[in-house]
């Protein structure tokens, strides 16, 4: 009986609370709306995408130098004025390829958790949000693309960028890999079956692309859940955040949160480069004015984030331990998958320098800008992953700068692991010495497999 009363009362107040946030979040939600409709950032970056030659933007530093290619290695020390400049623009180059990426699971999470919140009823407004910010998302993605391969084909030409570009065929190791496969049979049929009392707020999205696809895997990509799972896993979460869960259609946007935040602290730099510009009456760089209109459309969709991960998802009832389980396996993959390491080489890569990267470097350095032999390049790679200089350290304060903004934005999220709300797996990833340590094995046995 008393546990009843308390029971009761807990709900009582649950929803009282629920009411007045309510009102406060869906005002911030009208307005963000509002104000994004009436922006003409979008418009402006497309203007600037058809407008964007490289030859004319070649000549100039597209951000401060410490936002470049190997900034502060050896390598850049050695290098000519004209090498410092591309691998200025090289950096703008690989950061906005990797937000493509990103930008391209945003584009199907967005209609797939949109429509659970069509088909809750009472969101309209954050649907038509969603959609306009898709849409965004698409000129963002066509931005990106058109300009960053422009200028990373005129600098490296064609061989280095085969690598880069490469994404997992993941519907065809679906169907041809049988472990894969059958992986994706059986957390399809977990997620189903533990959220078969949500069935009246399926995505309908989700349904059509059922009906269309023979595996549901919307991120064949390398952003930030892409590379966090594999495909059977990505369809796991597709199915949860889907699956007709309100509480799990928000919190989507915690995942997406983590990808907002990580390139604000790599786009306001060149925010900042570009106000500082425009102050001195300089020539603007197209791709400076692209990430400054990219920065602005972004702080709506940043908003957007918090609001849904933070607040909305208290207009519904409270989170069952599955779906509390969800929410903490997906922050914990992109944790551990994006966010673990530091690189010698890329100031704002929170991952280990792996053999893919290896490559990247090792090809960079014997295209037309390095004109290096495979020796030389061996050599000084070796210089630039395998022992300290300003880059690490550089790579070292980024990496702490953007885990106390991961840990301010988590702090408050009850519901979290320990290891989630603190970022312990972001942290233990910041060693300089450790990261050195680990790039030596891997330099060893890339080297060995490239003289082979
Ligand atoms: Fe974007
Ligand atoms: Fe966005």
């Amino acid at each position: 009986m008393v546990d009843t009363i308390k029971a009761s009362e807990k709900q009582k107040q649950f929803l009282t609370l629920t009411e007045d946030q309510r009102k406060k979040h869906s005002k911030l939600i009208e307005n963000t709306y509002r104000i994004n409709t009436a922006s003409d950032y979008t418009e402006k970056i497309e203007e600037l995408d058809r407008s964007f030659n490289y030859s004319s933007n070649s000549n100039y530093y597209w951000s401060e130098p410490e936002h470049s290619l190997l900034y502060g290695t050896p390598i850049y020390e050695a290098a000519s004025p004209s090498q410092k400049i591309a691998l200025n623009h090289l950096h703008w180059f690989t950061k906005y390829n990797y937000t493509a990426e990103t930008e391209t699971e945003t584009v199907a999470f967005n209609q797939i958790t949109s429509s659970v919140f069509e088909a809750i009823g009472g969101y309209d407004t954050i649907c038509k949000e969603l959609d306009l910010e898709t849409q965004q998302e698409r000129s963002h993605i066509h931005a990106f693309r058109k300009m960053g391969l422009m200028t990373a084909t005129t600098l490296l030409g064609k061989k280095p960028l085969q690598n880069l570009q490469k994404s997992h065929s993941y519907k065809s190791s679906l169907g041809s890999d049988s472990w894969l496969t059958s992986q994706y049979y059986a957390l399809r049929f977990l997620a189903k079956n533990m959220l078969k009392n949500k069935r009246q707020y399926y995505s309908q999205y989700l349904d059509k692309l059922e009906q269309k696809e023979t595996f549901v895997v919307t991120t064949p990509t390398k952003g930030i859940l892409g590379r966090a799972v594999p495909a059977s896993w990505q369809g796991f979460f597709t199915f949860n955040w889907g699956g007709g869960s309100p509480f799990l259609a928000c919190q989507y946007y915690a995942a997406r949160m983590m990808g907002n935040m990580l390139l604000k602290g790599m786009e306001y730099p060149l925010v900042k480069y570009y106000r500082k510009l425009e102050k001195q009456g300089e020539f603007i760089p197209v791709p400076t004015a692209v990430s400054y209109y990219h920065h602005l459309d972004e702080s709506f969709h940043t908003t957007i984030s918090q609001v849904l991960s933070k607040e909305m998802y208290k207009d519904f009832p409270q989170p069952t331990v599955y779906e509390k389980l969800i929410a903490n396996l997906s922050i914990y993959m992109v944790q551990r998958a994006s966010f673990s390491g530091l690189s010698g080489v890329f100031p704002h890569r929170y991952l280990k320098d792996d053999q893919f990267l290896m490559t990247f470097v090792y090809e960079m350095l014997q295209s037309p800008l390095f004109g290096m032999s495979a020796r030389e390049a061996l050599h000084w790679m070796e210089q630039c992953f395998c022992s300290e200089h300003e880059g690490f350290h550089l790579a070292a304060k980024n990496h702490q700068r953007l885990l106390s903004d991961f840990r301010r934005f988590f702090n408050d999220f009850d519901f979290l692991w320990p290891v989630n709300r603190e970022m312990r797996l972001m942290a233990s990833g910041s060693s300089i010495d450790k990261t050195i340590q680990n790039n030596i094995k891997t330099f060893k046995q890339f080297s060995r497999l490239v003289v082979c």
